[in-house]
């Protein structure tokens, strides 16, 4: 399997981590995207691979010295921690980039962009594409909203929510989200399933399409497990009633999820 070598992996605040990776894609990719990291490189615990999002393609040129990719992370379990205790010249396998990613938006359209918590990873990329757009970031306290002023930099216009009020507004993201969205929004979202769900029901009663990016446990990451199914909504055929979020997914527009079997 492909190796990439750690260039650096930056502790920020919280249990967060920025890694940049010396890694180079065959193909372009798309904001959304995911890798699959095998993090005991050599070894065999633990066995499975862990999905993060692509946080930025890092342009050489453009000052990102040998750098390709970055992801941002936070440490939750055994992989994860394991991940942050890598150094510069370390290894890890990597094999993407996987899944569908999110669709730009149409002419007309005004994105807003809503992040929860760790939900940034995937959503900074999409920043980059979406110059002049909202973006909601959320979390509980300031400790879980790790480079916020890097994002403020990129032409968009962040607003931050957290539950305790230690940065910007005391709240719910859905609670800014509520002020912004208009008939001539489009959504995208990452984030835990309690907000991706109240977000698409949000879109639903204003009439407008919401894309979101679903974080389920993985275990292959290219279809062949079905571990990571999700249940379609609407009257459909018995073989076509699951989708696979690694390779049919993990973007899906809100109104092909079934939210009460989550
Ligand atoms: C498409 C996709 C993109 C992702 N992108 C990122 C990213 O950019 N940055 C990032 O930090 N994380 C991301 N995640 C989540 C990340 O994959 C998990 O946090 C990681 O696999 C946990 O591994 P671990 O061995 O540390 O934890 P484990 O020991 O496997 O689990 C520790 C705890 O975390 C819970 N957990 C594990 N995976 C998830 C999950 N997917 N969602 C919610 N709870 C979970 C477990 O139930 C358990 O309670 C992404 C997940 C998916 C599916
Ligand atoms: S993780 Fe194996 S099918 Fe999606």
């Amino acid at each position: 399997m492909p190796s990439a070598v750690i260039v650096y992996n930056k502790k920020l605040t919280g249990s967060h981590y920025l890694m940049g990776l010396e890694w180079r894609f065959t193909e372009e990719v798309a904001p959304g995207q995911f890798i699959m990291l095998k993090v005991n490189h050599g070894g065999y615990d633990p066995l499975l691979r862990r999905p993060f999002g692509v946080y930025n393609v890092v342009d050489p040129a453009r000052g990102g010295g040998h750098v390709g990719i970055e992801i941002l992370y936070k440490v939750v379990g055994r992989g994860t921690s394991i991940l942050s205790g890598l150094a510069p010249d370390d290894t890890v396998d990597i094999l993407g980039p996987l899944g569908n990613g999110f669709p730009t938006p149409k002419a007309g359209e005004k994105p807003i962009l809503v992040a929860g918590g760790i939900g940034i990873a995937p959503i900074h990329l999409l920043t980059l594409a979406c110059k002049g757009a909202t973006v909601i970031f959320g979390a509980r306290d300031k400790s879980e909203t790790p480079l916020t002023a890097d994002i403020e930099k990129l032409g968009v216009n962040v607003k931050t929510a957290t539950e305790d009020g230690s940065a910007g507004v005391k709240g719910l993201v859905t609670d800014i989200l509520a002020g912004e969205i208009t008939e001539n929004s489009v959504i995208y979202a990452c984030g835990p399933t309690g907000m991706l769900r109240a977000v698409a029901s949000m879109a639903r009663d204003v009439g407008v399409r919401a894309y979101v990016s679903l974080e389920n446990s993985m275990a292959c990451g290219v279809g062949a497990c079905l571990g990571c199914a999700v249940k379609r909504s609407g009257d459909v055929k018995k073989n076509k009633r699951y989708q696979m979020v690694c390779s049919e997914g993990p973007v899906f527009e809100s109104t092909e999820i079934d939210w009460e079997s989550l």
